[in-house]
């Protein structure tokens, strides 16, 4: 029996070394100490023998039970610990590893020049309006005085939908829009897309924008015109920029004029930017025309009214110095991470 036992333990011993996994470990367990396990059976056989030898065997059991204990739990706690190296191998975290950078992204100059003008306008009292680009012929042009055969409509040539229904080329449909639906007094700005049949250059592009502005109430001069642009153009360009109006025709405006802002790059001495001119042409503006009014229900004989348009692309190529327009479409963000 003391051999069954030594023998027992040897094996013990042996095969603990081996295991691979807390599964191995309670396998082992259950042959050897578990109910029907080869040390109980053992145990088990003890009654069999003499009353001297019993004790002699009995703490010889317990001692070897004891070893088998002290074995298993020690195998368990190696595997135990060789498990928890590996998951923290798995799980290492390198502090001083470089972090990941997120690139966080920018206003496009074009929306950053529309709300500087917006905020402009804004502080001005006005509020902003909005209108569809697809637009009725109706809105885009015979509402504005551009009759059919009318030499702007040559100009202002775009993809046609329908007969009547084109991408707009200017914001000034909104004006009849708003002035359909409202009536004075009137104030408002609205920025927008519009788009021509031009070919792509340095200057010109089939999609652009503009920002529309528009007043109507009674007794509006154009004197207030040109106060609200010199505001305008000085918190744009800055406090020393003069504007100058030069006569023009618009069909929905008379009188017309196209407005110049002197020359934010040379202060009007003459420079690159300018063309040698000092002046800069940024808009068409005017007194809305009689008929306009009374084509929107407005009774020009009570009411008068100032409209004026503003090119975006013009405005933010001369307030950041782009040279060409095409820039602003190309989405190059080395380009536009400049602004
Ligand atoms: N809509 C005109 C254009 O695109 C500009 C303009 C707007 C002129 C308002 C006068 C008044 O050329």
């Amino acid at each position: 029996m003391k051999q069954q036992l030594q023998n027992i333990l040897h094996q013990v011993t042996k095969q603990a070394k081996d295991v691979k996994s807390l599964q191995d470990i309670e396998k082992l367990r259950v042959k050897f100490l578990g109910k029907k396990g080869e040390l109980t059976g053992v145990l088990r056989g003890m009654g069999a023998l003499s009353k001297e030898e019993r004790p002699i065997i009995g703490k010889l059991a317990n001692e070897v039970r004891e070893s088998i204990e002290t074995l298993i739990k020690q195998a368990n706690e190696k595997l135990l610990s060789i498990e928890k190296n590996i998951q923290f191998k798995k799980e290492k975290l390198d502090v001083t590893m470089p972090g990941k950078t997120y690139e966080i992204g920018k206003k496009h100059p074009l929306t950053l020049v529309i709300e500087e003008v917006e905020n402009v306008f804004l502080g001005l009292g006005y509020q902003i309006a909005e209108g569809p680009e697809i637009e009725l012929v109706h809105y885009n042009f015979e509402a504005l005085n551009i009759h059919e055969g009318h030499p702007a409509r040559d100009e202002q040539d775009t993809f046609y939908i329908q007969p009547d229904v084109l991408l707009r080329t200017q914001t000034s449909p909104v004006q009849i829009r708003v002035m359909e639906n409202t009536q004075p007094p009137i104030k408002i700005i609205c920025p927008g897309r519009v788009y021509r049949s031009d070919a792509v250059d340095a200057t010109h592009s089939p999609v652009f924008h503009q920002i529309e502005g528009l007043v109507v109430d009674k007794g509006i001069t154009m004197g207030d015109l040109r106060g609200t642009l010199e505001v305008f153009a000085k918190s744009m360009f800055g406090e020393n920029t003069n504007i100058r109006f030069r006569p023009h025709h618009f069909p929905f405006t008379e009188p017309s004029a196209e407005v110049d802002v002197s020359c934010w790059n040379c202060n009007g001495e003459g420079c690159k930017v300018c063309k040698g001119e000092g002046w800069v042409e940024i808009l068409g503006a005017g007194m809305v025309h009689p008929k306009v009014l009374r084509n929107c229900g407005i009774d020009p004989e009570i009411y008068s009214g100032f409209a004026f348009g503003l090119g975006v692309e013009r405005t933010a190529m001369g307030r950041f110095g782009i040279d060409d327009l095409r820039l602003l479409y190309e989405n190059d963000v080395r380009f536009l991470q400049q602004f």
